[in-house]
């Protein structure tokens, strides 16, 4: 190349390098997207076959991207659900309850999850969750444990959220074509998923009636998140030594889980009560 040529494009070259970012702005420049996959710039898809029958793709086996959506949308039925998504710790109130002992019962409730929440590192070294109780419903359970998971959310974690009703439900429609290897292929894929997705809670657990699938199901669950040391948590109407599902699925729930018990006080109809009181004062 010409000398002058190369001084010129050296000192053009060193002139970007200084203000790239100025330059690419008046210049409008678009600067290369930066992608995560450079093999497939984050399509999912790479071409495996181009010719005269046309061009042909595959999932990029280098991200996995469409695997990883296709898993993940299997197991987005457990969300949370947005009716819960504003409920916050800090709303959870205490003086609600009636009584000085069940105020006592909620205080020693809220502080339990506090603390717990203040060394999850140590929970989740040991795999380590909590278990809400009260024979009461509308008692609260439901709503710390969403602030909690809210909390969890916020920190990064990897949370799943269901009712154990959905979680049953989401099991049977794996079975729509019974005995297929294909059925058989996506219930594993969903119970793995639950089994190891980080944090899991079920709301609810425990109203099913115990039928052989559903402790079956339910142990696989179970069991593996104990083996891995992942943390599970649990609302329930049931005390945890009442559930009536199979003994090997208590025990292990009993040694993961912190039981909390929850005042047997319905704070959604007094809430209602006292609507209706201010409402009728204002008629
Ligand atoms: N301690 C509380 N502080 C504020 N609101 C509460 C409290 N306990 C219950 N509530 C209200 O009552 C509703 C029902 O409570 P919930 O947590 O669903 O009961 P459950 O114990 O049956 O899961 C909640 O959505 C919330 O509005
Ligand atoms: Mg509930
Ligand atoms: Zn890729």
């Amino acid at each position: 190349m010409d000398r002058e040529l190369e001084e010129l494009c050296k000192t053009i070259k060193a002139e970007w390098e200084e203000n790239k970012e100025e330059l690419a702005k008046r210049e409008r420049v678009i600067p290369p997207p930066e992608y995560k996959c450079k093999k497939c710039n984050d399509s999912g898809w790479i071409e495996v076959r181009h010719d005269e029958e046309g061009i042909f793709f595959s999932h990029c086996p280098y991200c996995n991207l469409i695997d990883k959506l296709e898993r993940s949308s299997k197991l987005s039925f457990a969300n949370i659900p947005q009716i819960y998504a504003n409920n916050r710790i800090e709303d959870f109130r205490t003086d609600l309850y009636s009584t000085k002992e069940t105020r006592t019962v909620a205080t020693s409730a809220l502080n339990t999850v506090k603390y717990w929440l203040e060394e999850l590192k140590e929970q989740e070294k040991y795999g380590r969750g909590l278990y809400f109780s009260s024979l009461a419903k509308g008692s609260g359970k439901t709503f710390l444990m969403s602030g909690l998971a809210n909390r969890l959310l916020e920190m990064g974690k990897e949370v799943k959220f269901a009712t154990s009703l959905d979680i049953l439900n989401e099991i049977k429609k794996t079975w729509e074509r019974k005995n297929t290897p294909e059925s058989t292929e996506r219930e594993g894929d969903l119970l793995e998923q639950l089994a190891n997705c980080e944090i899991l809670i079920i709301d609810d657990f425990g109203t099913e009636k115990a039928k052989d699938w559903i402790n079956d199901r339910f142990y696989q669950i179970i069991n593996a998140r104990y083996n891995n040391k992942k943390i599970t948590c649990y609302t329930s109407n049931i005390p945890l030594r009442n559930l009536q599902y199979d003994e090997r699925i208590t025990s292990r729930i009993k040694s993961t889980a912190y039981a909390i018990n929850f005042p047997d006080e319905d704070i959604r109809a007094k809430i209602g009560r006292e609507a209706h009181k201010e409402l009728q004062k204002h008629i």
